[in-house]
């Protein structure tokens, strides 16, 4: 008889994003004449550049070509993509190109890599923070080895290393949904914490193209010690408008102990055939001359949103933090509202979506998350519709 993986009975709450679809639907179903502003989920809300676009058509038509056609490609990902990585991102800090690894997505690597270590693993999440690795854990049968790791106000919403060990430590900075991002100084208690205690940091830097602030490092290899306990994740989506095309990658550095990176050559080649080839050529044409300005372009008017919804909220009397090294903005809910009742009302009443903070871990309960992937039309209607409120 099968039987089913019982640890999904310890997820108790659903995954906050096809709620916050769900609510959309009916929010539309109710009010067809609606113009809904989405500030919800992190998605893009501008066209992929055209170096990218022009790097994928050309290689999908070399793919129509019986000399030119591809198959499988490595699991790893394409050399062309891992070595333009290493030399446009960690020439400086003597990352090796076969150390990066191409997958389709931080949230997939962020899931899979606990694969890695042992079943009754402790692992220290922040809370709140990106849902998934409290699902993934949870779903893997670590329910009770969570130690919580509070980001409140107190705390500047960064997490502080425990005064109890752990064996597997998740570190979002830029923090999603908080938009906070950890300085030298904190990052190296951290790696310092995990050299300690022989602890290994999985290090989503998703969001590292948003960082402007001057002691926010962009890498955590940066960090005295990182290589030898630290994994570190990137994505395309955020910096690049990959939501839809999906490539990502991740570095699994071989001074690792108990050879990770072998470990993670070997899961990669038993499970995953990798990402499509033309999109590793667009991915591969963010670094060209053209691909960077027109990237960076789009992430400086992202964070143009950010502040101008940052500097709106703040000049009408709201409490909010982020949206300085990130795209998010934490806005604590006025009158001690719950995070789902102010999300209804700016639903119902500004057709406004946002993310209800509780979403992303117990301590996120009172506070919304406003996503700064938006146009400043969008943006300005938005400020529009709160002052209303
Ligand atoms: C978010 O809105 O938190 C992210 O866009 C979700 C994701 O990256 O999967």
């Amino acid at each position: 008889m099968a039987r089913i993986n019982p640890h999904f009975t310890n997820l108790h709450t659903p995954y906050i994003f096809p709620i916050i679809e769900e609510k959309l639907a009916d929010l539309q179903k109710n009010h067809p004449s609606a113009t809904v502003i989405n500030l919800g989920i992190g998605d893009i809300a501008l066209p992929l550049v055209p170096a990218v676009v022009q790097a994928i058509c050309q290689a999908t038509e070399e793919m129509g070509h019986s000399t030119t056609r591809k198959g499988y490609g490595p699991s790893e990902g394409y050399p062309f993509l891992r070595k333009a990585i290493a030399n446009h991102e960690y020439a400086h800090l003597d990352i090796s190109w076969e150390e990066i690894f191409i997958s389709d997505g931080t949230n997939t690597d962020t899931v899979n890599l606990p694969e890695l270590f042992a079943h009754d693993s402790r692992v220290a999440i922040p809370n709140p923070t990106y849902p998934v690795y409290l699902a993934a854990n949870t779903m893997a049968g670590r329910a009770s080895s969570i130690i919580a790791l509070p980001c409140t106000e107190e705390t500047r919403f960064v997490p502080v290393p425990p005064d109890q060990p752990c064996d597997l430590i998740f570190l979002c900075s830029p923090n999603n949904p908080t938009g906070v991002a950890l300085n030298r100084k904190e990052l190296q208690a951290w790696v310092d914490y995990a050299r300690s205690s022989h602890a290994i940091i999985i290090y989503d830097n998703a969001y590292v193209s948003f960082i402007r602030s001057p002691d926010v490092p962009l890498s955590i290899y940066e960090i005295e010690g990182a290589k030898e306990v630290a994994i570190e994740c990137r994505s395309f989506s955020k910096s690049a408008g990959f939501t839809g095309l999906r490539c990502a990658y991740t570095i699994v550095p071989r001074s690792l102990p108990d050879g990770l990176h072998s470990m993670w050559k070997r899961r990669q080649a038993t499970k995953s055939n990798g990402v499509a080839y033309p999109i590793q050529r667009g991915a591969e044409a963010t670094f060209s001359k053209e691909g960077q300005f027109q990237v960076k372009a789009q992430v400086a008017s992202y964070l143009e949103q950010a502040t101008y919804l940052f500097d709106g909220l703040q000049k009408l009397g709201h409490l909010c933090y982020g949206g300085i090294d990130a795209p998010y903005i934490w806005w604590k809910t006025p009158k001690d509202l719950s995070s789902w009742d102010f999300f209804d009302r700016l639903l119902e009443q500004c057709h406004l979506i946002a993310v209800p903070g509780q979403g992303f871990g117990s301590y996120g309960e009172g506070y919304v998350r406003l996503s700064a992937f938006t146009t400043p039309n969008q943006a300005e209607e938005a400020l529009c519709r709160i002052q209303q409120l």
